[in-house]
């Protein structure tokens, strides 16, 4: 699919860890749709994961910034905006609970994990935009998309606290969106997508259960990390300019399922 969709873009992606992250498909197709990319990751990640391999491959620079820190993301977002004069997307594709990690129930939660849940999976997205905000990092009409999981708004036993995570970047897309929209036409949006297979999903208790049964229910099938990432370059393009504030189901019509026969 060459059409050239994002000629002339630049853009940071988050949160490419290895080949199954969702990330690294949206920036392997942002790249083939003409844009040129800054990937980050966590320090950490950079060291356990595979994200030069993808750098090399997309001819993209990696700045390593730990989302939770003001310090790194400032580093990120003036390097980004030395290099490209300014940014026309941003995906954040960032998750993580320590409780989850550590197999804690949800009547049984550790509360500093839990600060550092909302502070890597849903913080991070208002730390992000204030920082570009306060910058003057994006271009008018820029795209920022976040990825989200529909236990912001239903509950699955095993997704434990990222469910307030999610349902926390949710809200900020909203509200930043609200701000950045008056201030600069920027557009930002959550893309619930469906369960996949990638090491963040992997980690969520009874995941081949939630997989299964959610294919099982959406007339489509679920969607996989390539067509969400299809659904990203769409939302990163000029297509779609008046897009935002919005949580978009890329799910294969789950989120409006009730029972089958
Ligand atoms: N896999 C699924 O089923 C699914 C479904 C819906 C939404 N999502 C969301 O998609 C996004 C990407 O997840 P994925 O499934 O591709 O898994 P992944 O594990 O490949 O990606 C998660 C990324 O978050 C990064 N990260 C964690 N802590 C960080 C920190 N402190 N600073 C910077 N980066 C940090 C990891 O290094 C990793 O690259 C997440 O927000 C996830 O919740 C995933």
């Amino acid at each position: 699919m060459g059409n050239d969709l994002l000629k002339g873009k630049k853009g940071i992606i988050f949160g490419a860890l290895d080949e199954r992250s969702i990330a690294w498909k949206v920036a392997e197709q942002c790249h083939a749709q003409g844009a040129e990319i800054i990937l980050t990751n966590a320090p950490v990640a950079l060291r356990m994961g595979k994200i030069n391999e993808l750098g090399e491959k997309i001819g993209a620079e990696i700045i390593p910034a730990d989302v939770t820190l003001n310090e790194d993301l400032e580093n990120l977002v003036s390097t980004a905006k030395a290099k490209f004069g300014g940014l026309d997307f941003v995906l954040h594709s960032v998750g993580m609970s320590p409780n989850v990690r550590k197999g804690r129930a949800y009547t049984d939660l550790n509360y500093d994990f839990y600060h550092k849940t909302l502070d890597i999976s849903a913080m991070s997205l208002h730390r992000l935009l204030q920082t570009c905000y306060q910058m003057d990092a994006l271009n008018e009409y820029a795209s920022v998309v976040a990825l989200t999981y529909i236990a912001a708004q239903r509950t699955y036993s095993g997704y434990g606290d990222m469910a307030e995570a999610k349902s926390m970047l949710e809200s900020i897309a909203r509200s930043f969106g609200h701000h950045y929209g008056i201030k600069k036409n920027v557009r930002v949006n959550t893309i619930s997508q469906s369960p996949t297979v990638t090491t963040a999903g992997s980690g969520v208790d009874g995941f081949d259960d939630f997989i299964s049964n959610a294919d099982k229910l959406s007339p489509l099938g679920n969607a996989s990390a390539e067509e969400c990432a299809n659904y990203c370059v769409a939302m990163f393009s000029d297509l779609t300019k008046k897009v935002t504030m919005q949580n978009l189901f890329h799910d294969g019509g789950y989120s409006s399922m009730g029972a089958v026969d």
